[in-house]
């Protein structure tokens, strides 16, 4: 933790841009918070910022460098990836295009959808790109997306899309806690409606994959199954935090569905489902705990930060110890893509770095993956029944 400490005051050691202001004093806090608490565990660094922040880096375990891999050729394959605008769906989805796959961005955001396309197809060339809304707060909104699916096949279904750290307790427009609707509840539904195309990807021979992002947060959360929104006094606490109980039920509830998933598709249906942790990345997921950027909750949108320049400053500060979202995508995108990483091999695995780790205790645990799902069915009122 001292050498956590160490790194996080050398790296600190820059001034800030005068202007950056209480902006950078919100992102410190923050981000010391995360080090300090045990979060830590995600943090990776690369050489060059290893580099920056001195001495004490050398000590610590660089954890992951970039990857120059290329994916396979995905030529002739459809990918849908939630959240695919920003940080690591858009990096997901511009290495994703750039293999040749035909990428959907679903995302709640159609004008920010249509930006992102615009930047993929500048750096990728590939016109293999499609917009799709979803707003994953809203089952409807999810039940309309899979309807314009129809019966095509999805030989990728990513599930990126997350929020973190909502200060105060805000509710989906169907009343479920919002990082629990947003960040499991959605992607349940989602997953559900989609699971024909997934079958039907996996019955011509593509090898299906469902692949989740979690978190190594999941491993502070637990899932209140006597009071599932949060509502009791205290429950939802630490949400200014990445430490938020509702994050971290939320994210437990990620590695438990990719888990449970596995545990119920038959043996013979070739859909391999994973969760995956990024580590610690340069992202836009810190915009609602941070004043000076006040994002609103139910849009996204950084009201308080109207040209983004200070979202562009706070990346700028967590560049020095933070992993690149292209970087950090990596594990995701060969969970999504490498023939080897086939449901044999990855069996509802919790992945880190590229490895298979071991989640906490609570996602190990069949029972409570088994009634979490079921409460998901109850609450999303679809059954899910993936043969
Ligand atoms: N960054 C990290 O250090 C870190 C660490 C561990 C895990 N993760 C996980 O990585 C995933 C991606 O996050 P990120 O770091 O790339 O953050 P990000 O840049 O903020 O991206 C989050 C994405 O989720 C979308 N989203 C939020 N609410 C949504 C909703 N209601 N419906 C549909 N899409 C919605 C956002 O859309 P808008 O732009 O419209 O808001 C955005 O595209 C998340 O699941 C997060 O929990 C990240």
């Amino acid at each position: 933790m001292l050498l956590l400490l160490g790194l996080f005051n050398t790296a600190f050691s820059h001034s800030p841009p005068a202007r950056m202001g209480s902006l950078y004093t919100g992102e410190a806090r923050a981000i010391a918070t995360m080090q300090i608490g045990g979060c830590g565990v995600g943090l990776h660094i690369s050489s060059r910022r290893a580099a920056i922040a001195g001495g004490a880096a050398l000590l610590l375990p660089t954890t992951r460098l970039p990857s120059a891999a290329a994916l396979p050729p995905f030529a002739g394959r459809t990918v849908v990836i939630t959240g695919a605008n920003s940080g690591l769906g858009l990096a997901s989805a511009t290495q994703m295009a750039a293999a040749g796959a035909t990428v959907i961005l679903a995302v709640r955001d159609a004008s920010k959808g249509a930006e992102a396309k615009e930047r993929i197809r500048a750096v990728t060339q590939n016109g293999a790109l499609e917009v799709s809304e979803l707003d994953l707060g809203d089952l409807s909104s999810v039940k309309s997306f899979a309807k314009r699916w129809g019966d095509r096949p999805c030989d990728v279904l990513m599930l990126n899309a997350g929020v973190m750290a909502i200060p105060q307790r805000a509710t989906t427009e169907d009343g479920f806690e919002r990082h629990l609707g947003v960040n499991h509840l959605g992607h349940f539904a989602l997953t559900a409606r989609l699971w024909p195309a997934l079958k039907k990807a996996a019955a011509g021979g593509g090898a299906a994959r469902v692949v989740v992002v979690s978190s190594d947060g999941h491993k502070k959360g637990t899932i209140r199954f006597d009071d599932i929104n949060l509502e009791k006094p205290g429950a939802y606490k630490d949400c200014s935090t990445p430490f938020c109980s509702a994050y971290t039920q939320s994210k437990l509830a990620n590695v438990l569905f990719a888990k449970e998933l596995e545990r119920r598709i038959p043996p013979g249906i070739e859909v391999a489902v994973s969760s995956v942790s990024p580590g610690l990345v340069n992202t836009a997921l810190f915009r609602y705990s941070l004043p000076d950027l006040k994002a609103d909750v139910g849009s996204g949108a950084l009201v308080g930060d109207p040209d983004g320049s200070k979202l562009r400053d706070l990346q700028k500060i967590q560049a020095y110890f933070m992993t690149p979202a292209d970087t950090a995508a990596q594990t995701q995108l060969a969970l999504a893509s490498d023939p080897k990483l086939d449901r044999a091999a990855v069996s509802g695995g919790y992945y880190v770095d590229g490895k298979k780790t071991p989640p906490s205790k609570e996602a190990d645990d069949a029972a409570v993956a088994s009634k979490m799902w079921e409460l998901s069915e109850r609450m999303t009122g679809i059954a899910f029944v993936p043969e």
